[in-house]
């Protein structure tokens, strides 16, 4: 039952990727409003969740669904539960670089922990439009394209994707950083190539197909870090795990945070197991 619902919500946000996509350039502008984690909210982020809240809360196995930009959580039924990031880096809209969404479907009533997920995905929005998915320990990529009768297609573009050996590494929140990660990064920079985009997708998908380290930190003036354990970093650290690599908090696997608030944050790595058993032990 759980199966066919992950591929309803799947096969969801593939047809209603195309249309985020092309509705990004009207809606640039802040709204004037805040999301749960106090943070200003374009038009976009509230259009996206709109569009994409219809969808899956209107899918039969799904019980609840679960927004970055909504403070609670909506009760649709009985089944699996929906966390997402409508979208995600969505700062970067008015310079044009890579946004995506973030999708992490569990087993539990929210808020759970990220071992609880059974299934998750990403969409890049950028050159081409891809969607990343783990599922039952495999990691696939697909494309989304649409045919000449405006139908969207989805593609099978890599199948089974191992991390590869590290290459590429990018860390968030460097204004204020720590000493330790000052020192940590001075090292990571001798051995890595930095690719930082703003966007957590971009730059976790790129990790992915290249190897090495993403890391958004605790920070002086936010020891919990930015980013929200529920919609961002259980679902791409289940993604990054199946696909070979690790995760953690800098003490456990992110999956292993207890989750008591829905919009709570958590400092953030990913990559390679070797670096991020590194920062493990610097930490
Ligand atoms: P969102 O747009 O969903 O709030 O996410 C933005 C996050 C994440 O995508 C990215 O890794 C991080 O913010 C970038 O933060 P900085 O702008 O501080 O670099
Ligand atoms: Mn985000
Ligand atoms: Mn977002």
């Amino acid at each position: 039952m759980s199966g066919e619902t992950v591929q309803e919500v799947f096969e969801a946000v593939c047809r209603v990727a195309p249309h985020i996509s092309s509705g990004l350039l009207k809606r640039r502008e802040y709204v004037g409003e805040e999301n749960p984690s106090d943070e200003k909210q374009l038009e976009a982020d509230v259009w996206a969740n709109e569009f994409l809240k219809e969808e899956i809360t209107s899918i039969k196995g799904v019980g609840q669904f679960a927004s970055e930009e909504e403070k609670h959580v909506t009760e649709c039924g009985d089944g699996v539960s929906v966390a997402i990031d409508p979208l995600d880096g969505s700062s970067n809209i008015p310079t044009n670089n890579l946004v995506g969404t973030i999708v992490g479907i569990y087993d539990e009533e929210l808020p759970c922990k990220g071992r609880n997920l059974i299934s998750a995905f990403y969409v890049v929005y950028g050159p081409l439009m891809t969607l990343v998915k783990a599922e039952g320990g495999q990691v696939n990529e697909y494309v989304i394209e649409k045919d000449r009768k405006d139908q969207v297609e989805i593609h099978l573009a890599s199948e089974d994707i191992e991390i590869s050996e590290p290459g590429v590494y990018g860390i968030g929140g460097n204004k204020n950083w720590t000493d330790e990660m000052r020192e940590f990064e001075s090292g990571i920079s001798q051995e890595l190539k930095l690719r930082y985009g703003g966007a957590l997708v971009g730059d976790v998908n790129q990790v992915i197909h290249q190897g090495g380290l993403f890391s958004y930190p605790d920070r002086t003036d936010a020891p919990e870090g930015k980013l929200r354990l529920l919609f961002e970093c259980n679902p791409i650290a289940y993604i990054v795990e199946n696909a070979g690599g690790a995760s953690t908090d800098t003490d456990r696997s992110i999956m292993d945070i207890e989750a008591e608030e829905l919009h709570q944050r958590t400092p953030f790595f990913v990559g390679n197991e070797e670096l991020v058993d590194r920062a493990e032990e610097r930490f």
